[in-house]
């Protein structure tokens, strides 16, 4: 607890550029949700070097993000939106917990698993310990809920376990995090493959809308979007294409699948995809419009982030002084 409110926690990767998935799935959520809390956005820059970056690209899409967590509606001066490489003491933390985690706890990670075999030639300790750093972000803010998706649900679970073994031994250092799973029907697949999610690191750009698109690109990648050949907008499992259509159209208009396919009876896939081209345009043009402005006020980000730093800093650092006494590190003399 924060000045009464519950923390939550949460946090994106700079790599890639943002989709909509990582919009209506994510930061749209955090953002209805926000007021609620005392609330820290991580832009996760350390998790990101666990797979080979580029140093100048890695450091313009960390602003990029960071400007899009708040060109998304987070307003910086109530929302601790920071970067996680800024604050030493996630490093520190990490550390400490990786003497509470098990290798084979860390084996059983499906997320390792995946990427160790999409990056065969590079499967470095980072990639392996990547989740007690998660649970070292976490943990450092005594979050009580983490909004994540179903894929870092894993995760959250390990970080749950590494806090109860901690306070098991330690006593109540920890609070043990929630999970905080977005609402359902928020989950986007690729408009090339929809039994793919929407991913940035998609080869196929045209899978995916970036939240940069300009409407042209939005209008005519849903124009390409893959359908079927049953011609009937209709929410079923077994029309993927559709189905994705209309999640996306709700998720952006707030109609319910019943009201969709009622909107679009007798009408053909053509209309329908405009419609929903559209409806996404009109949802990524005030994110992009505000994103310009930030854009041109370097100043003003600057001093965000300056601020957040000492906040996310003041905050983690009473963990760590904390954590670092109950496993018998030394005091500091000040
Ligand atoms: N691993 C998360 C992802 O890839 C990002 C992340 C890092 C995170 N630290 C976090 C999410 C802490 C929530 C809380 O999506």
């Amino acid at each position: 607890m924060i000045d009464g409110k519950k923390v939550l926690y949460s946090g994106m990767q700079a790599t890639g550029n943002l989709t909509l998935g990582n919009y209506l799935g994510a930061l749209k959520n955090w953002v209805t949700i926000s007021d609620e809390y005392e609330t820290f956005f991580g832009v996760v820059d350390m998790h990101s070097i666990t797979i080979r970056q580029d140093p100048a690209e890695l450091r313009r899409r960390a602003r990029t993000l960071l400007m899009l967590y708040i060109a998304a509606g987070l307003d910086p001066e109530k929302n601790c939106v920071y970067y996680q490489s800024h604050v030493s003491g996630h490093a520190e933390l990490a550390w400490i917990l990786s003497c509470f985690t098990y290798m084979g706890e860390l084996n059983r990670m499906t997320q390792f698993k995946d990427k160790a075999a999409k990056h065969a030639d590079n499967i470095n300790a980072g990639l392996f310990t990547y989740p007690v750093l998660m649970a070292a972000d976490i943990l450092l803010y005594q979050a009580d809920v983490v909004p994540v998706g179903v894929d870092q649900m894993q995760h959250l679970e390990l970080t749950r376990d590494i806090a109860q073994r901690f306070n098991a031994l330690y006593g109540d250092v920890f609070t043990i995090p929630e999970i905080y799973l977005g609402k359902a029907g928020a989950k986007i697949m690729s408009l090339q493959d929809p039994s793919k999610k929407m991913s940035k690191s998609d080869e196929n750009p045209n899978g995916s809308i970036y939240l940069m698109d300009d409407p042209d690109t939005i209008i005519r990648k849903f124009k390409r979007a893959v359908t079927d050949s049953e011609a009937c907008v209709r929410y079923s499992e077994e029309q993927p294409g559709i189905h994705n259509l209309i999640d996306i159209y709700c998720a952006s208009t707030g109609k319910t699948p019943a009201e969709t396919e009622r909107e679009f009876d007798g009408k053909g896939y053509g209309e329908f995809k405009m419609a929903v081209g559209e409806a996404v345009v009109a949802v990524l043009k005030p994110l992009q419009e505000h994103f310009a402005d930030l854009s041109k006020n370097k100043d003003y980000i600057d001093s965000i982030i300056k601020k957040n730093d000492e906040k996310a800093r003041y905050v983690s650092t009473k963990t760590l002084r904390k954590v670092q006494k109950k496993v018998g590190f030394p005091e500091q003399i000040r």
